[in-house]
């Protein structure tokens, strides 16, 4: 590949971690600094760093060693939207610009934003006033449009599915329902993946609304056939029909300040009283989002590194890339962030699951 001319690529992760991060930060600072004679530094504490202007030269020695390591070296924030910064009682302001001109005066050519949605409409916004950048899309909820997967998700499934089956043998021994709730905000991917790679009895996701009545009818109708304990696994988005999300608590100054969390308990609390089983909820929380990425996610989050520094190469900013099939390729920004991708109701894996006689908690999916 030809060489370009010397660049200074800044290199940032932004909103929740995610297992891979340091994967892509070494792919892109290797790739960088060895396929095209390039200069990396790390932005730090995501956008933060850009208000701040905080960053650090990042050599080759910097990212050796982190390929196995959860979290992100660079550390991230998810209050530090340079358009919507807080600024006390409920107020923000714009510091975009203060942002454009500290992302020069730290010598930044191109910057390469690590992150999810809010991250990517960030860099879209940034991408206007004229930074040149391109994104690497993050999330173990798997919501990106774009791109068939993000790297973490896979991690993240690995955990629940672990999680499932440690919770089996108890379940089992006290004949009770174990009611896990996974991440994954407004889409259902994790419970779902996660849940079927853990034999989950019944799942609920945001995209198809459950009755609880037919969430009981199912555990009653395994009690009844001798299977004295069910495991429902339940996505933080599951919500009634006609019912809403539970939320869990508001974090201001993140682009979406939202943070779902609790349906477990709502829902183990309704399964005991209906059916004088004994029940348990279980959060799995943040242990989704932590630890060393697994070879898949290591491998994807290498070949995303990579594939940014080959856009740059090819001055194609405001792309992000992605992975279509088994190929990276890239994706404007503006067009991944459009849609939130969330699990459609005709997905084979829904359909596979009910044939196997996995329910949803609903009497209609298919
Ligand atoms: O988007 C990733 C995610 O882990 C979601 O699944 C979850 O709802 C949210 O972030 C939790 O955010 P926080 O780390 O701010 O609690």
């Amino acid at each position: 590949m030809p060489r370009k001319a010397k660049k200074t690529i800044g290199v940032l992760t932004g909103g929740g971690d995610c297992p891979g991060l340091n994967a892509v930060i070494r792919a892109v600072v290797k790739t960088a600094i060895t396929q095209y004679g390039w200069n990396a530094i790390g932005v730090v504490d995501g956008y933060k760093g850009l208000i701040e202007k905080k960053a650090v030269r990042l050599r080759r020695a910097d990212v050796s060693g982190i390929l196995m390591r959860g979290g992100t070296i660079l550390g991230t924030s998810n209050t530090a939207d340079p358009f919507h910064l807080p600024a006390g009682r409920g107020r923000t302001r714009d510091v975009s610009a203060q942002v454009l001109r500290n992302a020069r005066a730290l010598g930044i050519d191109v910057l390469v934003a690590i992150g999810g949605d809010g991250t990517m409409h960030i860099a879209e916004g940034l991408r206007k006033l004229g930074l040149p950048l391109v994104g690497v899309p993050k999330t173990i909820d798997n919501d990106l449009s774009e791109t068939d997967v993000t790297f973490g998700f896979n991690t993240a499934t690995q955990i629940i599915s672990d999680a499932i089956d440690n919770l089996h043998s108890t379940a089992m021994s006290h004949h009770r329902v174990m009611v896990v709730e996974t991440m994954g905000r407004y889409a259902g991917w994790l419970a779902l993946v996660g849940g079927l790679a853990g034999g989950g009895d019944i799942i609920l996701i945001p995209e198809v609304p459950f009755r609880i009545e037919a969430v009981c009818d199912e555990v009653m109708r395994r009690s009844r056939q001798g299977r004295r304990f069910s495991i429902v696994v339940a996505a933080e988005g599951a919500r009634p029909r006609g019912g809403l999300m539970v939320v869990g608590r508001r974090v201001e100054g993140s682009p979406d300040p939202i943070r779902l969390g609790g349906i477990s308990a709502v829902i183990a609390a309704e399964i005991e009283k209906a059916t004088k089983l004994e029940a348990r909820n279980v959060v799995l929380g943040h242990l989704q989002r932590g630890g060393s990425p697994t070879a898949y996610d290591r491998i994807l989050a290498t070949r995303f590194g990579a594939g940014a520094m080959h856009l740059i190469a090819e001055e194609r900013f405001g792309e992000m890339v992605c992975l279509k099939g088994a190929e990276i390729r890239g994706v404007s920004i503006e067009r991944a962030i459009r849609k939130r991708k969330t699990v459609p109701r005709d997905h084979p894996l829904l359909r596979i699951a009910d044939g196997l006689g996995t329910r949803f908690g609903d009497d209609g999916l298919l």
